[in-house]
């Protein structure tokens, strides 16, 4: 199958109470890790490149690390998408070069400024096939170069999201109800602490998830900063050399509940970064000696896949949809 769109995965997500896994990749053995998982658990996926992946690995290396995976996995619908589009010029050279799927991240503009620039990517993306997520609200966390603070986050304003979509025209829309980029989500004074002295996050805003979705009946929306951070990898870490107080991330069972409701696409970016430094770091601490990349990123692609698996079953629920 060759790469999709979103629409029809969208669709059936929406009407099945599931969301689809939204994934960053940046090199080869994550590509491998992600999609080995959603090939095995039949589910369609998300394969998601931002701009410092772009910087990092070069758009056409990424392009043809998906397109081999789409020839080894046939059977699985896979969306290439742009996370996180910084302006107009960015989306349209992933839409000229091969993405079917881009995100403009214009919400740190005022509401209208955001219309004009989104306005403007749907045009030229729906012109050439290709779907478009917006964003309203601002997060808090570390995204690309940009940095927002708890106090300068702001959760989305239902009564502002049908006129968004309505003279957008985008597809999907990014909303924020409390989650965070990043594996530091929330500083310790925003959360409790549980019986074993673990932080504990303040829920999300399902109050604003539920306006909004019905203002937009039948509309996909999006959750970024979605990661759980687990807790099992930040120990490894901090055990083999690292040092990663107080990371905290969204509890897995608020994740599912969204994925029931309107919530389509959840982003997981920072979990497969945990699981990869810590299964590195593990291993060098008990190989002193080994130096063939080979040797340490085979493990760490074994533990992200299983991760992926454990986020495609235990949050998502888009096993079998394929
Ligand atoms: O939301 C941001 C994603 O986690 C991508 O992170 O900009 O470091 O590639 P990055
Ligand atoms: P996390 O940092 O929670 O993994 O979020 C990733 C993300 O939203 C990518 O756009
Ligand atoms: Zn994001």
């Amino acid at each position: 199958m060759p790469l999709v769109t979103s629409t029809e995965m969208f669709k059936k997500a929406y009407d099945g109470g599931y969301a689809i896994g939204a994934f960053n990749v940046n090199n080869m053995e994550i590509v491998q890790g992600i999609t080995e998982a959603c090939r095995e658990e039949h589910a369609p996926v998300i394969l998601q490149v931002s701009k410092g992946a772009r910087a990092y690995a070069n758009h056409t290396y990424l392009v043809k690390l998906v397109e081999a995976a789409v020839a080894e996995c046939p059977e699985i619908p896979v969306v290439l998408h742009l996370d996180h589009g910084p302006d107009f010029e960015t989306c349209k050279s992933c839409i000229d070069g091969g993405f079917t799927s881009v995100m403009i991240d214009a919400s740190g503009e005022k509401f209208e400024k955001n219309i004009e620039i989104t306005r403007k990517v749907v045009e030229y993306a729906h012109d050439h096939g290709v779907v478009v997520e917006a964003e309203l609200g601002t997060l808090a966390g570390v995204e690309d170069d940009v940095k927002v603070s708890a106090e300068d986050s702001s959760y989305t304003r239902p009564e502002e999201v049908e006129e968004f979509v309505s003279k957008t025209g985008c597809d999907s829309l990014a909303i924020a109800i409390g989650t965070s980029h990043g594996a530091y989500k929330f500083t310790a004074a925003q959360c409790t602490r549980n019986e074993k002295g673990i932080l504990v996050p303040p829920p999300l805003r399902f109050d604003v998830l539920e306006e909004v979705s019905k203002r937009l009946p039948g509309f996909p929306i999006v959750l970024h900063g979605s990661s759980s951070v687990p807790q099992n990898y930040v120990k490894m870490i901090n055990e083999h050399g690292g040092k990663m107080p107080d990371a905290v991330g969204i509890p897995e069972e608020q994740l599912r509940k969204a994925a029931t409701m309107s919530v389509c696409k959840i982003n997981i970016d920072s979990d497969l970064r945990l699981a990869m430094t810590g299964t590195i770091r593990q291993f060098f601490d008990e190989h002193p000696d080994k130096f063939d990349p080979r040797e340490y990123l085979k493990p760490a692609r074994a533990n992200i896949k299983e991760l992926v698996r454990h986020k495609l079953v235990d949050v998502l629920g888009c096993n079998g949809k394929a």
